[in-house]
């Protein structure tokens, strides 16, 4: 099992760039395996997670090959894929599960999708019940709530569905179910999530409708060709740095080609309600049209603030850290509205407060979320990542201004989406 251990930093200070999107690799991959010819993707994450997506989509018989930094997918069409042999895996990835099942529902085959002891465990009824409403049969434990499921795909039809639960996964599952589907497929959501598939849509020639929180795919939709895509930096990396250098004194951190997109920057707005210094610079569309910038970040004096509502989907993966920042900040914090946390890769308003009171914080943890009081001095510790990446790399910036060393056991997670994490962060913190 692989440790991660932090010194206490004396200031956090360069400029850097973080890997490629986690969720637009992920989209970039499926629309070009359902695209016709050659799709180049730039600055692709080739993360556990995403190499699931890729594997799997390899299975199905599409050729996709690494070319330098770039990947290359040669297309088979939106009618191309063939059935895989064996079982899909998605590993740890809830992203590559959750979509597929929506894709894999259109599809004239059947198949089996499986992955990691902690993807078994998260609930999968939020797509299997609406992609049912379509046509497609899937089985598997607790009337297809857990993985591993069996899908029969074959004919859907349209259907307009209003999302219990903000998410783009969810969204996107429908959306992919719906480019196969006769008629409409509308999707309502209660909230704006990430657009990286209605944005991927666009990019690809792929006709829809959007409108306030509504987005309608009208299917079976026509061949669409392959594309050059572009990956932004992911900002939910990015967040640990920039919390890193907000809590680090005498820090002055530059973060290179970040996305933007104004559905997951919601912890930019949330940190600068806090006071933290934050500059967007350089602001520029890129091809895939996800618009990315440089981030100047200082430290900075952070004082408590609540936050909920439409600020939690767009910083849905970045509340560990700002947890990390709200214990460095002056006053009580309070996060409202991020029950679904708790069915993340781990329970994750659980696995915070249990590192963060091992350090010392004063945080509690409530039905959906937390009140954390600050500023406390937090102290180094030994503290679990409960097999998650994003906890393993919080506690790592906390650690960052503990008195004394902090070991992060079980930190090979930290690869399911940031390889290369451990290695940034020795070059960028002082000692
Ligand atoms: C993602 C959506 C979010 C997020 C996940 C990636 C995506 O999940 O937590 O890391 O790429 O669509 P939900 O859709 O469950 O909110």
């Amino acid at each position: 099992m692989k440790h991660l251990k932090v010194s206490p930093a004396s200031s956090v200070k360069g400029a850097i760039r973080v890997p490629g999107d986690k969720s637009v690799s992920h989209r970039s991959i499926m629309m070009g395996s359902l695209a016709t010819g050659k799709t180049r993707v730039s600055n692709f994450l080739a993360s556990a997670d995403c190499l699931s997506t890729a594997r799997i989509f390899k299975s199905m018989g599409v050729r996709i090959r690494r070319k330098g930094s770039d990947v290359v997918i040669v297309g088979r069409g939106l009618r191309g894929l063939t059935a895989p042999k064996g079982v899909l895996d998605a590993g740890n990835s809830g992203t590559t599960s959750r979509i597929l099942l929506g894709l894999l529902a259109g599809q004239p085959f059947a198949c089996r999708l499986d992955g990691d002891k902690y993807l078994r465990r998260r609930p999968m009824r939020r797509v299997t019940g609406p992609v049912r409403l379509m046509g497609a049969v899937f089985r598997g434990r607790g009337d297809a709530s857990y993985l591993p499921i069996e899908v029969k795909g074959g004919s859907l039809r349209g259907i307009t569905y209003r999302l219990p639960v903000a998410s783009a996964q969810v969204k996107s599952a429908l959306l992919l179910a719906g480019l196969y589907a006769k008629g409409a497929t509308t999707v309502i959501e209660p909230m704006a999530t990430r657009d990286h598939t209605e944005r991927m849509f666009s990019m690809f020639g792929i006709p829809y409708k959007k409108k306030g929180l509504r987005v309608t795919v009208k299917g079976p939709v026509k061949p669409f060709e392959g594309r050059r895509v572009t990956v932004p930096g992911d900002i939910s990396s990015a967040a640990f740095f920039i919390v890193a250098a907000l809590i680090t004194p005498s820090s002055r951190l530059v973060l290179k080609g970040v996305g933007v997109n104004p559905t997951r920057t919601g912890l930019l707005d949330v940190l600068r309600r806090m006071g933290a210094r934050i500059r967007v610079a350089r602001k520029k569309a890129a091809r895939g049209g996800e618009p990315l910038a440089d981030l100047v970040v200082e430290s900075s004096r952070l004082k408590g603030v609540t936050v909920g509502g439409a600020d939690v989907p767009r910083m849905i993966d970045e509340f560990p850290v700002l947890a990390v920042a709200a214990s460095q900040a002056h006053g009580v914090t309070r996060v409202l509205d991020a029950g679904d946390l708790r069915v993340k890769e781990s329970d994750r308003i659980e696995a915070v407060t249990a590192f963060l009171v091992k350090m010392g914080a004063d945080i509690r943890s409530t039905r959906d979320g937390w009140v954390i009081r600050g500023p406390r001095r937090l102290k180094g510790a030994a503290v679990d990542s409960h097999g998650d990446h994003r906890i393993a790399m919080s506690a790592a910036v906390a650690g960052l201004v503990a008195s004394g060393p902090t070991v992060i056991r079980d930190t090979e997670n930290i690869d399911t989406s940031f390889p290369g994490f451990e290695r940034l962060l020795r070059k960028v913190v002082k000692k």
